[in-house]
């Protein structure tokens, strides 16, 4: 049983492509975040490219958390502790922020808290703009569905930072299958935004592809619907067919959708949990989103669209249960790439 009191927590995230900060206050009110994207920069290459993004960090970490401390009208002085992402996610990035987290903290003589980022997507639940009055806190049991560009699962929690995978992808993460999706269809990167865009446009019963619904197991499988998209491709290059870009996007998110919301209602189900949580870029999708929050059954915490994608809001409200719960790291932690969440 956590003891929660309060304390205000800067925190730091740079595991992927967005350098960013935030002060967050009792892991729920956020008082400033800043999120610098560097989607521009690897629009080129169709896709992140590691180093690029390390190099990028190193100039961007410093102004963004400058930033959010005049955002926030603080100090470090004024914190308790700091976070940062420790993994999983590209080493280089991941290095940049935890270094910086670490000179922070040693200069200001706090305490270091490093966090999962997968813990920060399913956290992101608990944030609140300090200006608005918040919703009741999501409810334990309850079941999250953390769905972003490498990973897709679903985890039951029957209290804090209390994690039971049940069930994960055996091949694309969800939003890996949006990111390939979208290159086949020749559309522009980040997939999932276009291809969401391109879907609105578009029939989704146009094409019948297959959903992988892996009955008896709360895994996914997503390489397959992929490869029916494939297929289709090419079926039109053959036939020297213009691609339906719009219905094949519109059919390819249904099938994603589908199998997502309701392989997760059956869980939630059979599990009788509370609540749900739904996590990650992948959650910023309006069809997603559509079908979980058109249902009754289960009250179900999505986060606005701004900390659906990385953001350092949800890594400082993973951060505070964290902290009040006793951890504080040593200054001399290494990054984990491949840190699972259980
Ligand atoms: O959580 P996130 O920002 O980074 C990781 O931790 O991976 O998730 C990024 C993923 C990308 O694959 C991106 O295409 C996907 O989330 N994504 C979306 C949407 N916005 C971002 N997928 C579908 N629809 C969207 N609107
Ligand atoms: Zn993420």
């Amino acid at each position: 049983m956590i003891h929660l009191k309060p304390a205000r927590i800067l925190a730091i995230e740079t595991s992927c492509d967005e350098t960013a900060a935030a002060v967050l206050e009792n892991g729920r009110a956020l008082i400033a975040s800043t999120v610098a994207s560097q989607m521009d920069v690897h629009a080129r290459y169709g896709g992140v490219f590691p180093e690029v993004a390390s190099r990028q960090h190193v100039l961007s970490i410093l102004p963004v958390v400058e930033q959010t401390l005049a955002k926030a009208h603080m100090t470090i002085q004024d914190m308790d502790a700091i976070a940062a992402t420790r993994g999983p996610g590209l080493a280089g990035s991941l290095v940049v922020g935890l270094n910086a987290a670490k000179g922070l903290a040693l200069g200001a003589g706090l305490p270091l808290i490093g966090v999962n980022h997968l813990e920060g997507h399913i956290y992101s639940a608990w944030v609140h703009e300090a200006c608005d009055s918040p919703d009741p806190e999501p409810a334990f049991p309850l079941m999250a569905l953390l769905v972003s560009g490498g990973h897709t699962e679903l985890n039951l929690m029957n209290s804090h930072l209390d994690y039971q995978r049940l069930g994960a992808t055996l091949d694309d993460a969800a939003g890996e299958a949006f990111d390939k999706v979208a290159r086949l269809l020749g559309l522009s990167y980040p997939g999932g935004p276009s291809v969401q865009e391109a879907a609105e446009q578009g029939n989704p019963h146009a094409f019948k592809f297959p959903r992988a619904w892996l009955e008896g197991s709360w895994d996914f499988s997503f390489s397959g619907l992929k490869t029916a998209v494939l297929r289709e491709v090419k079926q039109s290059e053959n036939v020297g067919r213009p691609i339906p870009v719009t219905d094949m996007a519109a059919s390819f998110q249904a099938a994603v959708v589908d199998v997502l919301f309701n392989k997760t209602m059956m869980a939630a189900r059979e599990f009788k949990v509370k609540e749900i949580i739904v996590g990650g870029g992948v959650s910023a999708n309006g069809a997603l989103r559509r079908a979980f929050l058109g249902q009754k059954e289960f009250k179900v915490n999505i986060p606005p669209l701004q900390y659906c994608t990385d953001n350092a809001a949800m890594v400082a409200a993973a951060g505070y249960f964290r902290f009040v719960n006793g951890q504080q790291d040593d200054l001399d932690i290494d990054v984990l790439p491949t840190w699972p969440l259980s």
